[in-house]
């Protein structure tokens, strides 16, 4: 079946991915360009329609980005919004000016008429999401205005012989409590999407284009254990086999138990078509690790064994072609890459491509997805529900949840104390899927009493934090009893271990990890 496409053109907007996740969320498949795609090109991927997104600039200035005039009449409906639909506008003969009053956050929206496609199923009067400077002050000839706000006469406008709509505010973010159903209705009743857009359906094509684009090659993938690299082996297992080699690093710096756990998934007992090489580095890190407390020194220490044992165990395997990586849309959207740029995941694990192997080029299936498509397509693939739901795991590990040196020991003490955590995490039914939760062993030594006996032994924190974007972050208010029940089994069962403190410390000032 012909893949149904709605094509966003980038002309600097913040909320560019909020309105290809809303593109999605109506089963369709959504992909940002940047502005500056030639017309042939957006021709030639005979989208369904086209969406202009925001943008700080003003169209008056001649540095601005802009678009050419055929955009509006290659008989594809085209929505702009806030800069787009200022573009719309002037490049169509309309009129933009600066506004006497500038207008952020929700404002009173009131439709105007209610005839118009767009804004159908939208009460007489709602509310919006304002953000800008210049506004719109004449609608170009053939375009009638559909809604207004106090201090916006044209905050939408259309030309429905043409199909071209705009809105001054912004569908895609929640506050503008209708914009869901705005897009909705663009994507489906105005470019005509049936929603064909499913995971089963893009396995299917994915395997395709894989099998067609790697031939007989032979395939090395670094295999973290984390959600975005399960997916991707899992992937590529369906589609290449055995010419697919995941190399799974245990630095010794993983969760209780996850070396095993990706071993039983991957491994030969595993369920997956594909050669595994398993590296127990623990001795080698540890080694390299001894004496250092610098939380840099430290992580660049890991990145660097990393590669080294990677590369290493990669030579030893012979040639490979291609390198895999769990690359995914918002990685390919903040590198600033294009569609077709590689990607180097820097912030991940791996430190990028390893400089020491050739490789004739990358394989990134799942570089077109969000977070939650790549979970569903890890269920869809057979994937554990654990792994595919698991909590973000920071590549350097629990390297950066030990304040000061990292010792076997004091692996073995943070570990212990987790894995309580998580248990008791499940016990009282909280939900961490909106958050981080783990435990980090501080670099505070006290005394305490256990029995007859003074001890002298490190404090364990409890960490649970609440983040959407994991920039800000806040400490979850955990019920009182949970917290108990945690200090009570870690200080009974965990050697080493005499004190558990609870961090309530937002972020910023602090970070979500200890280091
Ligand atoms: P911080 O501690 O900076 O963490 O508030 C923000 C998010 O990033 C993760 N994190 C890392 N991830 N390598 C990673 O791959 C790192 O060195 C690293 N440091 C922090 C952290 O788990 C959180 O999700």
């Amino acid at each position: 079946m012909e893949q149904e496409t709605i094509l966003i053109l980038d002309f600097g907007g913040q909320y560019k991915q909020l309105i290809a996740r809303r593109v999605r969320e109506c089963q369709v498949y959504s992909e940002i360009l940047p502005h500056t795609t030639p017309i042939a090109e957006l021709r030639a991927r005979a989208p369904k329609g086209i969406i202009l997104t925001g943008g700080p600039n003003s169209v008056y200035d001649p540095a601005s980005p802009t678009c050419s005039a055929e955009l509006f009449s290659l008989g594809v409906p085209v929505l702009g919004i806030c800069y787009g639909a200022q573009l719309m506008a002037h490049v169509l003969g309309g009129q933009v000016a600066p506004a006497m009053t500038s207008e952020y956050g929700g404002t009173a929206l009131f439709i105007d008429g209610n005839d118009s496609p767009l804004l159908t199923d939208v009460p007489e009067e709602t509310t919006c999401w304002m953000s800008h400077t210049d506004r719109i002050t004449s609608a170009p000839s053939g375009f009638t205005v559909t809604a207004h706000t106090p201090d916006c006469p044209i905050a939408a406008m259309e030309d429905r012989t043409r199909d071209l709509y705009a809105v001054q505010f912004h569908p895609e973010v929640v506050h503008t409590p209708e914009g869901a159903t705005m897009l909705r209705r663009f994507v489906r009743q105005i470019c005509g999407c049936q929603g064909t857009w499913q995971m089963s359906s893009f396995v299917e094509e994915q395997v395709q284009a894989l099998r067609q684009r790697i031939g007989t090659k032979r395939v090395l993938l670094a295999l973290s254990g984390g959600v975005d690299s399960s997916v991707t082996a899992a992937l590529l297992s369906r589609a290449i086999g055995q010419q697919l080699t995941c190399v799974f690093v245990d630095h010794g710096l993983l969760r209780k138990n996850e070396g095993q756990q990706v071993k039983a998934i991957f491994g030969l007992e595993g369920d997956f078509d594909l050669n595994f090489v398993g590296v127990d580095a623990r001795d080698r890190f540890f080694t390299a690790l001894k004496g250092v407390v610098d939380p840099e020194q430290k992580r660049k220490i890991i990145g660097e064994q990393f590669i080294h044992t990677f590369e290493e165990t990669a030579n030893q395997l012979g040639e490979m072609d291609l390198f895999a990586q769990g690359t995914i849309y918002p990685d390919v959207v903040e590198s600033g890459a294009g569609s077709d740029g590689a990607v180097i995941k820097s912030h991940h694990n791996v430190g990028g491509l390893p400089k020491g192997i050739r490789f004739e080029g990358i394989v990134e299936p799942l570089r077109t997805l969000f977070k939650d498509e790549v979970r569903e397509l890890g269920l869809e693939l057979g994937l554990p529900r654990a792994l595919v739901y698991r909590q973000p795991f920071p590549g350097p590990g629990l390297g950066v949840r030990i304040a000061g040196e990292v010792t076997p020991e004091k692996v073995r003490m943070v570990q212990e104390a987790d894995a309580i955590f998580q248990e008791e995490l499940q016990r009282f039914g909280i939900d961490t899927g909106s958050g981080q939760f783990f435990a980090a062993l501080t670099n505070m030594r006290s005394v305490g009493v256990m029995g007859d006996h003074r001890t002298y032994d490190y404090a364990v924190a409890l960490r649970a934090v609440l983040t959407s974007d994991y920039m800000t972050a806040t400490a979850a208010r955990l019920p009182y009893d949970l917290l108990d029940a945690c200090m009570t089994r870690i200080v009974n069962t965990v050697p080493g271990v005499n004190r558990v403190l609870y961090d309530l410390t937002s972020k910023p000032p602090a970070t979500i990890e200890l280091e």
